[in-house]
């Protein structure tokens, strides 16, 4: 079964990059096959350009395989860090360029786009992992969480993904080896408690 693994991080040999390969490891552990993506590694472009907004606009071979990797996948891992509460800019244009209408969602018949679109992927669950430098309650209360909302409700729930298990690591700044290990653990747990235990 493929799983997609999206890792949006600029340093190689960061935390963010240790999660993803754990999170990669734990899918292998348990007969997955983790279909990894680093986007900086792979120079990905996010900027959706104009020819390819319309839902039957051709698209470069590299989305095109992105696409068919994402609606095939069994489940899905983001990995990123939050900055200013927001995924990083290269993540924020794969969503854009790939989960696309006709891959991860569609408008019904006569819904020029203004009404509920229809979820598409076929992923049972996705997992998110964020890590920050703000304490969980201040995350709270004074921002809101705003990437709870944005991969939950905006972007996983559109696109038919009901389950979606999320959390985020902090303090990166001040955290010690032994914390990081930590983190690196409790995904491997997430990943498997989400895909592979019923
Ligand atoms: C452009 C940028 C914006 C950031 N914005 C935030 C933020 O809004 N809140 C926060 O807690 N940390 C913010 N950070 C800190 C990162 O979240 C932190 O460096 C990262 O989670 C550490 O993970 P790493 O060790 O894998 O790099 C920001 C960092 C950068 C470079």
């Amino acid at each position: 079964m493929p799983y997609s693994v999206i890792l949006a991080h600029p340093r190689p040999g960061s935390l963010n990059h240790a999660l993803a390969r754990a999170a990669c490891a734990a899918i292998e552990q348990h007969g997955g096959q983790a279909r990894f993506h680093d986007l900086h590694a792979e120079g990905f472009d996010p900027l959706l350009p104009a020819a390819e907004v319309a839902r039957d606009a051709p698209l470069p071979p590299l989305i095109t395989t992105h696409c068919r990797e994402i609606a095939e996948a069994e489940g899905i891992v983001i990995v990123h860090p939050n900055w200013w509460g927001m995924p990083p800019a290269i993540l924020a244009g794969w969503v854009d360029r790939v989960l696309r209408p006709g891959v991860a969602y569609e408008f019904l018949e006569g819904d020029a786009g203004e009404g509920v679109p229809r979820g598409l992927l076929a992923a049972r669950a996705a997992v998110v992992v964020n890590t920050s430098n703000t304490a969980r309650e201040r995350e709270a209360r004074v921002f809101g969480d705003p990437l709870d909302r944005i991969w939950k409700d905006c972007i996983f729930g559109l696109c038919g993904v009901a389950k979606v298990r999320r959390r985020m690591f902090e303090t990166v700044v001040t955290s010690d080896p032994a914390t990081r290990r930590e983190w690196i653990a409790q995904t491997e747990a997430l990943v498997r408690e989400t895909f592979f235990t019923r």
